[in-house]
């Protein structure tokens, strides 16, 4: 069974920066592309730095910290340090509402942290 978990209404979404949330223990980043939502996971593959602080090129998200490049669409690795893809979700928007597919019904929050690069 599929459910749909709704992260906020459309409004609260502004074209382009990602926003983050915890579905369970999994970090999502949702992205209003204009045309289309995009959810894949908040987790870049190369050093595990958070995609939220990343910015959006057409469909696709720079990584913040050392510019992986993904297809938002596929989680693909597109150009960058990584080869090894993100995890992407299925979102839809319904009547005003962003709503995530998810397996089971969890808690949802968003995730709050400090911007800053802390790898090497
Ligand atoms: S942590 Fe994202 S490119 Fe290195």
């Amino acid at each position: 069974m599929t459910y749909y978990l709704t992260l906020g209404n459309v409004e609260e979404f502004p074209k382009g920066p990602p926003r983050a949330f915890t579905i369970g223990d999994v970090e999502v980043a949702i992205v209003n592309g204009g045309k289309s939502f995009y959810a894949f996971s908040n987790i870049c593959t190369h050093r595990f730095e958070r995609l939220q602080d990343g910015f959006v090129e057409d469909d696709n998200i720079v990584c913040a910290y050392h510019e992986a490049i993904y297809d938002m669409k596929t989680g693909e690795p597109v150009e960058g340090p990584t080869v090894d893809p993100l995890s992407v979700y299925q979102v839809r928007v319904e009547n005003g509402e962003v709503q995530l597919a998810w397996p089971t019904e969890v808690a949802v929050a968003e995730v709050q942290h400090e911007a800053g690069y802390v790898g090497d």
